[in-house]
């Protein structure tokens, strides 16, 4: 079986020629126990896995449900091909690789112990959302209220002792899909949409690494969506932040997504009309040329094509952030990087969502929020409320979107030490996931 499985990792290296799979599993870095290592308190144990739960999962790539062929986004540890052969930073990146990229990471994580015992957090290498697909969108639709058994029973017969330390407290996992997709009562049944998993009795202790989280999250936080760019180096970033920071904006918002086609009042619908209407108007005011860019990203054309998007961003002061199925969306973070301030309209598109990443009370000094409502409803114009803003105030909210690049991307794997120095979007997931396991696990006691 063993020899069957690094053939199989050797046809698809080949297949993909970039580094696919994880050529070894086994830990980049040793964990060195001296006291000035800085680890105190940020132990990660990496529980050992069968291949079922991750590798397994990839195998099969080109006949998941409802997907056409997902393997080209494997590539590059997850990260996808890159956009073209000489980009050294752009990647043709699926959100839902998050699980594989957040694997790989993890295993140049500085504070790595091989005792789990002594870890202040146990990271489980599962790909939940790939191992949803046959729940979601499979034959196993019925079944949907057993996501997650298996592992669970897995993680009580194997060293049983690992779970049991702390009854699963410390147990953390990426769910690279919003929380809703895994969220369906285990009543329902048939289920109306979505897995069980964070609703077992038997994950309830576990902290789940989501996009987009429920509105009262115990288990899960969200955490960013990957974008296209995940430079290598501390010299590529700054270049990139450079280049956005000088570039000429013509536009004064933009917005790229699809929907606002439907006939009843809803904020995606005013967004077009506004826009469609503020497209036509070529009065100059304030040095741009339009008011408004419409990207036109219906039916997932743009999603895996950031040249689409990006260049219009990179031209535009504001990009206008409605909530999409859910309300959150990746377009949020590409726009971080092209220094395009988001325009919010719900405080669950971000606010409420990322507060790791995104500090809830400085979302003044980097976005601008409408209430949707006055939009929909009070007849409030999104168009006006820009213009009213001082080109000093966009400047500043733009140096502030600008300097929070580094905390919103996920730089690329076996990056350059410069690079490491600055927090990245999976960084700064560890760092939240650790405080958030330790005050658990204090309450846990002060409880006991
Ligand atoms: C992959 O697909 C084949 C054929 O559809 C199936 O027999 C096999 O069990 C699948 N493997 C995994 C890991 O899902
Ligand atoms: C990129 O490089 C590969 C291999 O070197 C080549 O086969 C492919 O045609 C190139 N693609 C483009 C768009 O230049
Ligand atoms: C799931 O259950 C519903 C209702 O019981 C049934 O109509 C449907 O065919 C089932 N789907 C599958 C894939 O078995
Ligand atoms: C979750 O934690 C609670 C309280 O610490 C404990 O009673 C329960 O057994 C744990 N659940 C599992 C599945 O270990
Ligand atoms: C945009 O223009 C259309 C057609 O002229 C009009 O019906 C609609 O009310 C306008 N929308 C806005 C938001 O001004
Ligand atoms: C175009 O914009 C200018 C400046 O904002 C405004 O005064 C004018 O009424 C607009 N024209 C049309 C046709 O909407």
């Amino acid at each position: 079986m063993a020899s069957y499985f690094s053939t199989l990792v050797f046809i698809t290296l080949f297949l993909f020629s970039s580094s696919f799979f994880f050529l070894t599993l086994s830990q980049v870095t040793s964990s060195d126990e001296s006291d000035d290592d800085g680890c105190d308190n940020r132990w990660i144990y990496i529980r050992n896995l069968p291949p079922r739960f991750n590798l397994d999962l990839l195998i099969n790539c080109s006949e998941y449900p409802l997907f056409d062929n997902v393997c080209p986004y494997l590539a590059n540890h997850g990260l996808g091909q890159k956009t073209h052969n000489r980009s050294y930073s752009w990647y043709r990146s699926d959100p839902m690789m998050l699980e594989l990229i957040f694997h790989r990471r993890v295993l140049e994580y500085p504070c790595l112990t091989e005792d789990p015992f002594s870890a202040n957090a146990v990271y489980l290498p599962y790909y939940a959302s790939l191992d949803a697909l046959r729940y979601l969108y499979g034959p196993e639709v019925n079944s949907s209220a057993e996501h997650g058994l298996e592992l669970f029973e897995f993680l009580q017969e194997d060293k049983p002792g690992i779970w049991n330390r702390h009854m699963g407290h410390d147990h953390f996992l990426v769910m690279a899909r919003p929380a809703w997709d895994f969220s369906q009562p285990l009543e329902n049944d048939p289920p109306i949409w979505g897995t069980s998993f964070l609703e077992l009795p038997q994950f309830y202790n576990v902290t789940a690494l989501t996009l987009e989280s429920r509105s009262w999250p115990w288990q899960e936080h969200a955490v960013p969506y990957p974008t296209s760019f995940h430079p290598p180096t501390l010299e590529l970033l700054e270049s990139w932040i450079q280049r956005a920071r000088r570039s000429k904006r013509t536009a004064l918002a933009m917005f790229a997504g699809g929907g606002g086609v439907s006939a009843t009042p809803n904020i995606r619908r005013s967004i077009r009309n506004e826009c469609e209407n503020n497209t036509a108007n070529s009065t100059l005011y304030g040095g741009y040329t339009k008011l408004c860019d419409l990207v036109d990203c219906s039916n997932g054309i743009c999603e895996h094509d950031p040249i689409k998007y990006m260049r219009p961003m990179l031209q535009a002061s504001f990009c206008l952030q409605p909530p999409g199925d859910t309300p959150t969306r990746r377009s949020t973070f590409d726009g971080f990087l092209a220094g395009c301030i988001p325009v919010f309209f719900e405080d669950q598109s971000a606010k409420s969502q990322y507060n790791w990443h995104l500090p809830a009370d400085e979302f003044d000094s980097f976005s601008v929020s409408i209430p949707k409502e006055d939009v929909v409803f009070k007849g409030v114009k999104i168009f006006d409320v820009l213009r009213g803003i001082s080109r000093g105030r966009i400047r500043r909210m733009r140096e502030k979107v600008l300097e929070m690049i580094p905390r919103v991307m996920y730089r690329r794997h076996n990056s350059s030490p410069g690079l490491r120095t600055k927090k990245d979007a999976f960084d700064v997931s560890i760092e939240g996931t650790l405080q958030k396991i330790q005050t658990r696990l204090q309450e846990l006691n002060l409880a006991l």
